[in-house]
């Protein structure tokens, strides 16, 4: 009787067999869909392609028949090819690190955290701008995408007029800082109020050229205020950033709690993970301490629940958070104990604690000195492969 390999031999040969594109083993890029092996030494390989009309397809069959055969006891290799389902695409393009960026784009970011939320005017804009100053007050290197390029809000809310962002010898676009936040919206590029009407293949060229031509450097969180709704610029940036993770707002009644979970279904639909929920409106607080549940309660706590996340804050209604909203300087740095402003912070360290802080290939060539951090909690998995 001969004796044939076992399908972990032949799993085992078949990592020589790499994938030209990608530039890595079949088995690493887990596209060894079956293994089947009779007692004749016949050996049966499926291999799932990314497209069904893939130009490689040659070259895999002769390298995995040549990898195979070398094993003793094989008599004759059969290779089959079936394609990749769209989640495994997904899932191989979050594994690579990238979703229509091109290799290296945003390498130095290490978390990307886009707002959102169902509906519109739920302190989205607010809680970026304030979020961002938040986790930079805790040492962090943060920068704003605004990617509300219908009705972007944030620049005002930094202080920062239709200022023109320089271009940098690499003839990438530099984001305007502003307390300590680097900061990018489509806002420093039109005249003030004008309308912007991209739709489409549009919208997704505005957005990767933020995301690839903006220098941001070394990142531990880029926020990026998501406009209302679950529409165009959510699913854009879900391909073009698989890697990133969603914090969902909503105000504390069960209406829109609704809307936010529309949300949350998108966010599931396109393979973001979510990483927590604000409720944003948790009552009035007036200047003397009083708290009026104006928009009942409980909303926030039953959202995360039925995501299972953490409810990363409560933040009540303050008039100083709108006003230093209109003002141009995050409520976190004027007044840091204004009730919103406490709620806002703790909110970022939830986040903090949520969130791995960076990314161990890139920290060794870091040289700018790296504010402490708490370590990252155990089992959690890099945002980017
Ligand atoms: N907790 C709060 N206390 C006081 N004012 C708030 C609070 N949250 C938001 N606001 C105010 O509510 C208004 C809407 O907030 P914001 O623009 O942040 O919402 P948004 O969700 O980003 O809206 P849009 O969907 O239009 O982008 C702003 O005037 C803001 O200052
Ligand atoms: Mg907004």
């Amino acid at each position: 009787m001969t004796v044939v390999p076992t399908e972990q031999e032949i799993l085992e040969s078949l990592k020589v067999v790499i994938d030209p594109e990608l530039r890595r083993s079949i088995v690493e890029l887990e596209m060894v869909r079956s293994i089947a092996v009779s007692d004749n030494g016949v050996v049966d390989v499926t291999v799932s392609l990314t497209t069904a009309g893939c130009p490689i397809r040659g070259h895999f069959q002769t390298s995995v028949a040549q990898a195979v055969s070398a094993l003793e006891g094989v008599s004759h290799v059969n290779v089959f090819f079936d394609v990749l389902s769209d989640s495994e695409k997904m899932a191989l393009q979050q594994k690579l690190g990238r979703g229509g960026l091109p290799d290296g784009a945003l390498a130095q970011v290490a978390n990307v955290i886009c707002v959102g939320s169902g509906k519109g005017g739920v302190g989205k804009s607010t809680l970026t701008a304030n979020l961002a100053a938040a986790l930079a007050g805790a040492g962090k290197r943060v920068g704003i995408l605004d990617a509300d390029v219908w009705g972007y809000s944030i620049p005002r809310m930094y202080g920062l007029g239709a200022t023109r962002p320089p271009v940098s010898a690499q003839r990438k676009i530099v984001p305007l800082e502003s307390h300590g936040v680097k900061v990018m919206s489509i806002g420093f590029f039109v005249e003030e109020d004008a309308a912007v009407v991209w739709r489409g293949p549009m919208l997704h060229k505005a957005l990767s050229q933020f995301l690839q031509d903006v220098e941001w450097g070394m990142l531990d969180y880029l926020l990026i205020d998501l406009p209302p709704g679950t529409g165009d610029v959510s699913m854009t940036l879900a391909q073009l950033l698989p890697q990133a993770q969603f914090v969902i707002v909503t105000t504390p009644q069960p209406t829109s709690q609704k809307v936010a979970r529309r949300a949350g279904e998108m966010a599931h639909k396109v393979n973001l993970e979510i990483c927590g929920v604000i409720e944003n409106m948790s009552g009035f607080m007036t200047p003397t301490g009083e708290r009026y549940q104006i928009f009942g309660e409980g909303g926030g706590q039953e959202l995360a629940d039925e995501l299972d996340v953490p409810l990363l804050g409560k933040v009540p209604l303050t008039i100083p958070l709108r006003e230093h909203s209109d003002g141009g300087t995050p409520l976190v740095i004027e007044d840091p104990d204004d009730p919103a402003a406490q709620a806002i912070d703790q909110a970022a360290r939830g986040l903090i604690a949520a969130t791995p802080m960076s990314l161990p290939v890139l920290s060794v060539q870091d040289s700018s000195p790296a504010p402490a951090a708490p370590a990252a909690p155990a089992g959690m998995s890099l945002p980017m492969a």
